[in-house]
């Protein structure tokens, strides 16, 4: 059996094979609530056959969210529909996770297709953001964010918490906190967007710490059993690129010894002047890089859904899970076809038997069930 298809265990969960689908926001929902959309959308995902699948970024906090559309988790009315996407992913085979985060000065935007840029002030749509400094991140989103105070701080800390007490009421059995991306987490973390003078700001342990103190306080409501992770930016592609690895690094370190089970290993997209060096499996060097310093597991994604690419990184030591997020809106079924592509023994079998047994059946015979 190749690498890709081997199975995964992290704490006291097992993955059937090391394809995961990394969370992706649908902007479908309403009031952060779910609805028939994601209830639809992840199972169908889940059959596909991968691993691990990860909801969304779901806001903790109403102001939290990216966009109107946003799911959440700040109130327990939205624990319902999120138990039904766990429960379906899980009886699809998959393990269900779920992303959760604040997404500060690059909160209230419009949905993509709708601009993709900050809703107007003064928009009954939009809300106030928040940040460490009152910095704009640029270009469509510009709206200037409010500094936080120390309270702010305290009250989004706590909302992480209770989001994860959420989450786990739902019946999700991997968490990921949203470290990366520019959003607040990773807006501490940057030197881009943090100029504070307090505790919050200055070296790597300032701008880490409210990443640190929001690990710690979720990991003390997580079950140990349970896999707690982290997608995390550890590099901006801005210049100073050495820097911000050997930071990263450092408070990756720290995150391990904060209980972190494993890294999801991203960019940092906290500023406008970043040039990502977009190619396949460019990230893969950098996780790898993370995996070897910090003896943590690592994931990465991003332009990795060649199979043969994606199970070499795993059969190399390079990954443990590969992230393969657009393939899978692109066919839920991607895992058969990375097992075709792989020459797996029986490809079919990492999928339900309504659909194997036709394809194992018939197989060789028309277009669709591929050669
Ligand atoms: C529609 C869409 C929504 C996304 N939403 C999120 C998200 O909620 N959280 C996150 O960390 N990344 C998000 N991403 C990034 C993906 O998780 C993934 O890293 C990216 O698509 C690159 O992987 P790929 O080349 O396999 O598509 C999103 C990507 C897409 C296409």
């Amino acid at each position: 059996m190749s690498a890709l298809f081997q199975p995964f265990t992290l704490k006291g969960v097992t993955l059937r094979n090391r394809i995961a689908v990394p969370p992706m926001c649908q902007y479908s929902a309403v009031d952060g609530v779910t609805n028939r959309w994601h209830w639809v959308h992840y199972p169908s995902i889940a059959r596909g056959g991968a691993g691990l699948v990860i909801v969304e970024a779901t806001g903790v906090s109403p102001d939290g969210r990216i966009t109107p559309g946003c799911t959440g988790l700040w109130d327990d009315g939205q624990i319902e529909g999120m138990a039904r996407i766990a429960a379906e992913i899980k009886a699809e085979g998959s393990v269900p996770g779920i992303q959760i985060g604040h997404a500060g000065r690059k909160a209230s935007a419009n949905r993509p297709w709708e601009g993709d840029d900050h809703i107007p002030a003064g928009d009954p749509n939009g809300w106030e953001t928040i940040s460490p400094s009152p910095i704009a991140f640029g270009g469509g989103l510009s709206r200037t964010p409010r500094e936080m105070t120390l309270a702010d701080i305290e009250r989004v800390k706590a909302d992480f918490v209770s989001a994860a007490k959420r989450a786990l009421a739902a019946g999700f059995e991997w968490l990921e906190l949203h470290f990366a991306h520019g959003y607040l987490a990773q807006s501490f973390f940057s030197v881009h967007a943090n100029k504070r003078t307090d505790a919050y700001g200055g070296d790597w342990q300032g701008r880490g710490r409210f990443l640190t103190e929001t690990l710690e306080a979720v990991r003390a409501v997580w079950p140990e059993h349970l896999p707690l992770t982290a997608r995390f930016g550890v590099i901006e592609f801005d210049g100073r690129d050495e820097e911000t690895l050997e930071d990263s690094i450092a408070l990756v370190k720290a995150f391990r010894e904060r209980g972190l089970d494993m890294l999801n290993v991203s960019i940092g997209f906290s500023t406008i002047e970043g040039r990502t060096p977009w190619a396949e499996g460019f990230m893969a060097p950098y996780a790898t890089r993370v995996r070897q310093e910090t003896g943590l597991p690592v994931a990465t994604g991003w332009c990795i859904d060649d199979p043969r690419v994606a199970d070499a990184a795993v059969a190399d030591g390079q990954l443990d899970l590969v992230m393969v997020a657009r393939a899978h809106l692109a066919d839920p079924h991607y895992p058969y076809v990375a097992a075709l592509a792989l020459e797996e023994d029986r490809p079919s079998w990492v999928l339900p038997a309504p659909y194997a047994y036709w394809l194992e059946r018939y197989r060789g015979i028309g277009k669709a069930a591929a050669q």
